[in-house]
C-alpha cells in the first residue's frame, strides 16, 4: 500500500499567504499541515509516501518536510507542472505508484486523528476498487456530492451541484486500486480544464466496478481558507496540546489552562488563558493571549490582546487597543501602533490581503 499526498495546487484562497508560500505548511498548533496527513499515514502503516509538488512552492515543502526519516517513513517528491487536477496528479504520480493500491490525500485537508487506519482495514478486506469517504455537510453545493445506496454503494458522483442529491460531501481522502489509472485516461478535462477525480470515479461507477462510500464520524477539515483553518486551529488545540512550559514565565504573569511555550520564548506579565502554544523565541510583553490561538517561532507580541487567532513565524504585534481575533497573521507582518502624529492608520498591505476594522 502506497500514499499519495497531494501538495500542488494554486492555493487561490488562502492567498495572500500562498503567494510567498505553500497552503500546506501553513501552521495548525505550530505545525504544518501537511504534516498531519503524513503522520496519518505512518500511523496507520504507510510509510512510502508519494507527495506532489508544484514548481512555485515544491522547493520549499521538500526542504521543510525532507526524506521522510523524521516521521519513519520515505518520501518521493513528484513534480506535477500544472495544477491541472485531481486525476492529473494521480496520472503524473503513476511511476511512483505503479500498480500498487494507495490512498490519495489531499495536503490541505486534516481528518481527525486516528479514522485513516479503520477505512484502510475496510478497504483491503472488502476488495473494492475504490472507497472514498463522505461526511454530512451544511452547504453541499460547494462540495463534490455523493449520492448512495443504503448498502454504502455509490451510485453517483456530482461535483457542487446546484441541486445536491444529498448532503453527503466528498472528503478528500480516497482508496484506490490499480484499476482508477486506467479510468484516468478515458476522462476529459472538465469545465473548469481540470482532470477531476469525481469523473474517473463516476467512469468506474458506469464500469460497474467497486466503489463504496463510508461516512466519516470524526471531525474533517479542508484548510484551503482562513476560517476553516482557524476551525482547524481550535479542534487541534483542543484535542491534541499537552501542557509543557520551557520558556520563561515571569511572577507577574499568569498562565491558565493548557499551554505550551518553547524553549527561549519570554512571558511578561501577560495573562495566557489556554488553550494556546507558543513557540520557541517568541517575546510575549503585557499581553492577554486568549484560548485557541498558536504563535510560531520568533514573534513579538507587546501590549496586545490576542484571541482564536494564528500567528506565523517572525510577526511582531503591538501597542493595538483592541483585541484581535479570529486572525491569521503572516511571516514577518507587523502590526504595530504608529509611533508619531498625526494619528492615523498607515498601511502597506500586499494584494488580496483582509483586513476589518471595528
Ligand atoms: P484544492 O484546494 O481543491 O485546489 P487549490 O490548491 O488549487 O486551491 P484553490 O481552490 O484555493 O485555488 O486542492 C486540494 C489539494 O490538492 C491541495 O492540497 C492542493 C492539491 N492539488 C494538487 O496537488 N494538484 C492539483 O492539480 C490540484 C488542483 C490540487
Amino acid at each position: 500500500m502506497k500514499a499519495l499526498i497531494l501538495s500542488g495546487g494554486k492555493g487561490t484562497r488562502l492567498r495572500p499567504l500562498t503567494y510567498t508560500g505553500a497552503k500546506q505548511l501553513v501552521p495548525v498548533a505550530n505545525k504544518p499541515i501537511l504534516w498531519y496527513g503524513i503522520e496519518e499515514m505512518v500511523a496507520a502503516g504507510i510509510t512510502d509516501i508519494g507527495i506532489i509538488i508544484s514548481p512555485e512552492t515544491g522547493d520549499e515543502v521538500q526542504a521543510k518536510t525532507g526524506n521522510g526519516e523524521r516521521f519513519g517513513a520515505n518520501i518521493t517528491y513528484i513534480l506535477q507542472e500544472q495544477p491541472a487536477g485531481l486525476a492529473h496528479a494521480v496520472k503524473v504520480a503513476r511511476p511512483f505508484l505503479k500498480d500498487s493500491p494507495f490512498v490519495m490525500y489531499l495536503g490541505d485537508n486534516l481528518i481527525q486523528q486516528g479514522d485513516l487506519s479503520y477505512f484502510l482495514k475496510q478497504f483491503q478486506q472488502q476488495h473494492q476498487d475504490a472507497l472514498i469517504l463522505l461526511r454530512t455537510v451544511d452547504n453541499p453545493s460547494a462540495f463534490g456530492v455523493a449520492r448512495v445506496d443504503q448498502n454504502g454503494k455509490v451510485l453517483e458522483l456530482i461535483e457542487k451541484p446546484k441541486v445536491p442529491p444529498s448532503n453527503l460531501a466528498l472528503v478528500g481522502v480516497y482508496f484506490f486500486s490499480e484499476i482508477i489509472h486506467e479510468a484516468i485516461t478515458r476522462i476529459k478535462p472538465s469545465a473548469r480544464g481540470e482532470l477531476e477525480i469525481t469523473d474517473a470515479i463516476q467512469y468506474l461507477i458506469s464500469q460497474e466496478k467497486q466503489v463504496l462510500a463510508f461516512q466519516l464520524g470524526g471531525w474533517w477539515l479542508d484548510t484551503g481558507k482562513k476560517d476553516d483553518l482557524l476551525e482547524a486551529n481550535r479542534l487541534i488545540l483542543d484535542t491534541s496540546l499537552q501542557t509543557s512550559i520551557s520558556g520563561e514565565v515571569d511572577t507577574q504573569s499568569q498562565v491558565i489552562g493548557r499551554v505550551k511555550i518553547g524553549y527561549g520564548s519570554k512571558v511578561i506579565n501577560c495573562t495566557v488563558r489556554g488553550p494556546v502554544i507558543i513557540g520557541k523565541d517568541c517575546y510575549l510583553e503585557n499581553c492577554f493571549i486568549g484560548p485557541y490561538t498558536s504563535i510560531a517561532d520568533n514573534s513579538t507580541l507587546v501590549d496586545t490582546e490576542l484571541e482564536h487567532s494564528v500567528v506565523l513565524q517572525g510577526a511582531k504585534i503591538s501597542g493595538i487597543h483592541q483585541r484581535i481575533i479570529d486572525s491569521l497573521i503572516g511571516q514577518r507582518a507587523q502590526l504595530t501602533l504608529a509611533p508619531r502624529r498625526p494619528k492615523a492608520l498607515r498601511f502597506m498591505i500586499g494584494d488580496d490581503c483582509q483586513i476589518e476594522l471595528s
